[in-house]
């Protein structure tokens, strides 16, 4: 049998999972990653079904079970690199991470969020853009940093902004192109192209990646 080279890949979840379904299907479809686990921090978080549908090991740590975020942060460190990940994926994984933890992934840590950053960082960001009245949205994947959805940006995907839009109406869009950049920045790190460089960018190919 060939030796499997393929990435490994920890996926961190809270709720729907419909980025990790779209990493799932981009696995099925040859992206050369192994998604060796699913984590999350809620028992009833649907994602955690499409992991078991696909036969991948779906493990919960109740955030409610600890005192602090640093004794949780601590033993879900423990958790994933039992799984020995090339890289962990934040995917809908609605908690604030540790300096320590971060840092203790820094390089090989992504996030996903719906906006167009650093624009609307946080929460709530489709009614925010709404609020503003931005004519253009979108989502972006990054480097997790220790500053909260300020990491190095990969990848981003713009949408405009419809004036029929509602908040659910304006995310739906947005999450369309989310399940698209997701595999793609998750793609070139599984094939060696992208790393975080030396002086904190994002390097494709051997550049440095232009600002967004
Ligand atoms: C996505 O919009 C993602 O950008 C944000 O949380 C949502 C998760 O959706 N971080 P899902 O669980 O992947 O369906």
């Amino acid at each position: 049998m060939s030796e499997d080279n393929r990435l490994s890949v920890v996926a961190l979840i809270s709720g729907g999972g419909s980025n990790l379904q779209a990493l799932i299907d981009a696995q099925a479809a040859g992206l050369p990653i192994r998604i060796v686990a699913v984590i999350s921090n809620r028992a009833d978080a649907p994602g955690l079904d499409r992991a078991r549908h696909h036969g991948i090991p779906a493990e919960i740590l109740s955030h409610r079970d600890y005192p602090d975020r640093e004794t949780y942060d601590a033993d879900l460190q423990r958790l994933i690199d039992r799984h020995d990940p090339g890289l962990v994926v934040l995917a809908g994984f609605m908690r604030i991470l540790t300096p320590e933890f971060v840092n203790h992934y820094r390089g090989r840590m992504f996030n996903i969020h719906p906006s167009l950053l650093p624009k609307f960082r946080g929460l709530h960001t489709h009614q925010r853009a709404l609020d503003a009245d931005e004519t253009e949205h979108g989502a972006s994947v990054h480097f997790v940093t220790a500053e909260l959805d300020g990491g190095p940006i990969i990848l981003q995907a713009r949408v405009p902004v419809l004036p029929e839009d509602d908040a659910a109406t304006l995310a739906a869009r947005v999450l369309e192109q989310e399940h698209r950049i997701y595999p793609a920045a998750v793609g070139w790190f599984a094939e060696g192209r992208l790393k975080l460089g030396e002086d904190g960018r994002p390097w494709l190919d051997g550049e440095p990646m232009p600002e967004p």
